[in-house]
């Protein structure tokens, strides 16, 4: 666990944690779907409105070079902070449009073939629904087995001939599982086919190298990191960058243009059309700045900790039961519980009204929910700012609670 010492220092940087609700604390366990944001990131943003608010890359006035420079900054920090090389940072909104870009720019044609899993993020699945039936891309999921973990043996079957894209989430919003991604890699590469991980859920959380993991592509959101939301990132290998097509186009992304022609800027420019969210990428880097700082490792620990600590505790609990691995260790810092004969919405507005704040429902992963016909649950996910008594007090309202059901 983070020392004590430390979690204090850290929690005052979130003026939420400090100023509390109605005269209570708040206790924020909502982070898979949202982190707080620290005041550093908030300054961040702030200094380009007050000192630098101007374009970049366009004027070449103080204010303009000023804003350069730090966009520039920003990529650098982006691409120390996946292991990457600057160029193959490319500035997105969020995850979502990082993953459309890449379904939408790669040179896809009727009877390839796209591999997911069976718990994948509506992002990571819908665009290939689609591409599915615009442009005939065959979609195959791989089953999870009977613990909820990845199984290495189907994905072997189902990554066979014409298999363009393998996209999997590299940590679920479900369960906190995350995937053995470096086999999963080293064995779509033997058969020729791409991987691109959605790391909506995994950069935050724990180390991500993307050329140890060797990875083609990888995708983040910012609000998910501390960061703002409205910013992301994908990272591509630039030898792919340089081949895919922008999806979107228009001022930013060309070097000229004629009344019927124009050229191209190198990636990742070229992805980037319109004018970008300065704010937004300095105060990314900001957020990746504060993890380096805490420590990747140690945060990852951290939240496994404390999730030992609720699981074991919460399973104690008549009537309750956890979706996803059995063992705590596979499932960072995530908790997805139901309660027997209480309705998962009912659960989180009674946690609600001691500002014990979860998220309920399908969380975005209704493929999975409908596949095993269960309506939802309730997800408890933390970060580093959570407490060993911010569980205990959860663990002593979902006990009351479930007396209820
Ligand atoms: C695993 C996963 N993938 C993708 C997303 C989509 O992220 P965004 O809405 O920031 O694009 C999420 C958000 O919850 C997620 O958890």
């Amino acid at each position: 666990m983070i020392p004590d010492k430390e979690l204090e220092r850290i929690r005052n940087d979130f003026p939420i944690l400090s100023r509390g609700i109605n005269g209570k604390p708040v206790i924020y366990f909502d982070n898979a779907c949202m982190s707080l944001r620290p005041k550093q990131v908030m300054q961040a943003m702030n200094q380009y409105y007050e000192e630098y608010p101007a374009c970049a890359g366009r004027s070449i006035h103080k204010l303009g070079r000023a804003v350069t420079e730090r966009v520039a900054e920003a990529r650098k920090t982006m691409a120390k902070f996946l292991g990457a090389k600057v160029e193959e940072i490319v500035f997105t909104r969020n995850t979502t449009e990082a993953i459309n870009l890449v379904s939408h720019s790669l040179d896809f044609k009727r009877g390839d073939a796209v591999v997911t899993s069976d718990r994948e993020h509506n992002s990571n699945l819908l665009p290939w629904q689609f591409l599915s039936k615009k442009a005939g891309v065959e979609h195959r999921v791989v089953y999870s087995d009977d613990n909820m973990e990845f199984d290495l043996e189907r994905f072997e079957e189902a990554v066979g001939k014409g298999v363009k894209l393998v996209s999997l989430f590299h940590t679920s919003n479900l369960d906190g599982y995350t995937l053995p991604a470096r086999e999963i890699i080293k064995i779509s590469h033997e058969h020729g086919s791409l991987v691109m991980l959605d790391g909506a859920q995994s950069a935050s959380h724990k180390q991500v190298d993307v050329k140890k993991l060797d990875v083609d592509f990888f995708a983040l959101s910012g609000h998910k990191m501390l960061g703002p939301s409205g910013t992301g990132v994908l990272y591509g290998r630039y030898e792919l960058l340089e081949k895919l097509e922008p999806f979107m186009l228009g001022g930013d992304t060309v070097q000229s243009s004629t009344y019927d022609s124009h050229v191209l800027l190198k990636p990742p420019e070229k992805f980037e059309a319109g004018l970008q969210n300065y704010a937004g990428s300095m105060g990314l880097a900001e957020a990746a700045r504060y993890i380096e700082k805490v420590g990747k490792d140690k945060i990852e620990k951290h939240e496994n900790e404390l999730n030992r600590f609720i699981s074991e505790r919460l399973l104690q609990i008549k009537g309750t039961s956890i979706i996803g691995p059995k063992q705590v260790e596979l499932r960072g810092g995530v908790v997805s519980f139901n309660i027997e004969g209480l309705n998962h919405h009912d659960v989180a507005i009674m946690l609600d009204e001691s500002n014990i704040m979860v998220r309920s429902g399908q969380h975005c992963v209704h493929s999975w929910f409908n596949a095993h016909n269960i309506p939802g649950c309730v997800r408890a996910s933390l970060y580093l700012y959570n407490t060993k008594e911010e569980a205990e007090k959860f663990l002593d309202k979902v006990a009351e609670i479930a007396k209820l059901g």
